[in-house]
């Protein structure tokens, strides 16, 4: 081949950041045209990893970005330990429906049972299938508003929550919240209802959140607007924390039987 040609051939692949298919041509060519592939079978197969690993490094950027603590999985939940969630509410979750169509998610239950790891697990799902998503505590989300007022950028802020893709909000209810803190988190779930789904977990039952929001007019209306298009998780069980503290040293580090 003409060395002209294979240069071009190589810089043109940079210039269009082709990077995938740039690094894997030269071994792919001589393995495929030893193998009898036809040039549209080689063209294919470059394409093919080429745009994989754009999208695995799209999915990766995007995790970055979410704020996502930790990295929980849905599929290494152990739903025999917590028998009081109905496995086929999560797997219609899991098929995203529920961001398609704008809804929103509400997981209740008291601690360690398992609240955050299913809202991360759907969250990461959801950046899987295409979308975006951010994570955040109640109170982080707050203290961020509240530092974006006082230096006149409450608006920006606002719109930023409003517009994220998929937002997670964790912890609803661990800290009371003030009138004005309440009213920040009014504006956000207002602004995000219908256009854009989010899911909150709490502690709380909804009975409490006027207590938790210093105002029960303001929680109807918060409530009103979360429930409209919603699905509850109301989780009833044991903390898995709990499970983990009472097995002994070599059953936990062996993934053994809880020791009851
Ligand atoms: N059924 C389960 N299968 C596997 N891991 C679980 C399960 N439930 C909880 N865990 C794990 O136990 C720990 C506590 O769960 P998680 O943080 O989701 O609880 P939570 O309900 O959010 O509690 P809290 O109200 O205290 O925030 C996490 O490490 C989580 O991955
Ligand atoms: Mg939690």
């Amino acid at each position: 081949m003409d060395s002209a040609v294979y240069e071009r051939v190589h810089s043109n692949m940079v210039t269009l950041k082709l990077d995938t298919m740039e690094s894997i041509v030269d071994s792919y060519l001589e393995s495929a045209l030893s193998e009898g592939k036809s040039f549209i079978e080689i063209l294919d197969y470059l394409i093919t990893q080429e745009i994989n690993n754009k999208k695995a490094s799209i999915i990766e950027y995007r995790l970055m970005l979410s704020g996502i603590p930790a990295r929980k999985r849905l599929d290494d939940f152990d739903y025999s330990f917590q028998p009081s969630i109905d496995q086929n509410v999560i797997r219609d979750l899991r098929s995203l429906r529920f961001i398609h169509n704008c809804e929103n998610v509400v997981l209740l239950g008291p601690s360690g049972v398992g609240k955050t790891h299913i809202a991360i697990g759907l969250a990461i799902d959801a950046i899987n299938g295409g979308f975006s998503a951010h994570f955040t505590t109640a109170n982080s989300m707050i203290e961020k508003l509240r530092m974006a007022a006082n230096k006149d950028r409450l608006d920006r802020c606002l719109a930023s929550y409003a517009r994220c893709g998929l937002l997670v909000i964790d912890e609803i209810g661990y800290l009371p919240l003030d009138r004005k803190a309440a009213n920040l988190f009014f504006q956000v779930v207002s602004q995000r209802y219908e256009k854009n789904p989010t899911i909150f977990t709490s502690n709380k039952a909804f009975s409490d959140w006027g207590e938790i929001l210093s105002d029960s007019v303001l929680a109807a209306a918060v409530l009103d607007r979360i429930l409209h298009h919603c699905t509850v998780v109301n989780i009833k069980g044991e903390s898995y924390r709990l499970k983990k503290r009472r097995m002994t040293p070599q059953q936990s580090s062996a993934g053994g039987q809880c020791k009851v």
